[in-house]
C-alpha cells in the first residue's frame, strides 16, 4: 500500500477505512492528517482508534491540543496520541507539550493539522488527506510518508 484512495458516503464509511489502516499499524507511527475544516479528520481518528482497541469517545482536541487513548488489547501498541494543531502556534508552547517524549514504539500519534507546527520535524509514517465532496461524500488518500 503506497497509495490509495478511496470513497466515502457516511461517517462510519471514513471510520471503516481508518480501522483497515490500523491493521497495519504497530506502533511508533506518526500519521499526519490533512484536510478543511469539517473533513473528517477527528471522525477518521475515533474509527482508528476503535479499531486499535480503545473503547474511549474519541473528542476533538482543538481546546486541549492533544488527547491520549490508553489501549489493552493490541499486542503492540499501548497508546494513540491523538493532536489537532489548528490553533496552536506559538514555539515556544511547543516545547511545553514535550512531544518527543510521545514518540515511542507503543504509541500511535494522529495529528490533524500537521503543518501548522512546521518547527515538528516528524516524517509521516502516513498521510491521509481527505477532500469534501458533498455533506457526506469524502474521498480519502492514504499515502506512505508523504
Ligand atoms: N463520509 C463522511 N466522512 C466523514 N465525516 C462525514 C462524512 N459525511 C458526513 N460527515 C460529517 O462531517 C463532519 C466531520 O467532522 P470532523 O470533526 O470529523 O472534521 P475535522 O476534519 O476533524 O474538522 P476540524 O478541522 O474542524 O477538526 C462530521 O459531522 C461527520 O458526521
Ligand atoms: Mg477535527
Amino acid at each position: 500500500m503506497t497509495h490509495t484512495t478511496y470513497r466515502t458516503n457516511a461517517p462510519e464509511e471514513t471510520q471503516a477505512i481508518a480501522a483497515e489502516l490500523a491493521q497495519h499499524l504497530v506502533g511508533g507511527e506518526f500519521i499526519a492528517l490533512i484536510g478543511d475544516l469539517g473533513a473528517g479528520k477527528t471522525t477518521f481518528t475515533q474509527g482508528l482508534v476503535a479499531a486499535i482497541g480503545s473503547t474511549a469517545r474519541v473528542k476533538s482536541p482543538t481546546f486541549t491540543v492533544m488527547n491520549e487513548y490508553a489501549v489493552s488489547s493490541h499486542p503492540t501498541i499501548r497508546r494513540v496520541v491523538h493532536c489537532d494543531f489548528y490553533r496552536f502556534t506559538k514555539a515556544e508552547e511547543l516545547g511545553a507539550l514535550e512531544l518527543d517524549e510521545y514518540r515511542r514504539l507503543d504509541t500511535v500519534i494522529v495529528a490533524e493539522w500537521p503543518d501548522a507546527l512546521p518547527m515538528v520535524a516528524w516524517e509521516p509514517t502516513y498521510t491521509v488527506t481527505i477532500s469534501h465532496k458533498d455533506e457526506h461524500s469524502r474521498t480519502i488518500t492514504i499515502e506512505e510518508g508523504v
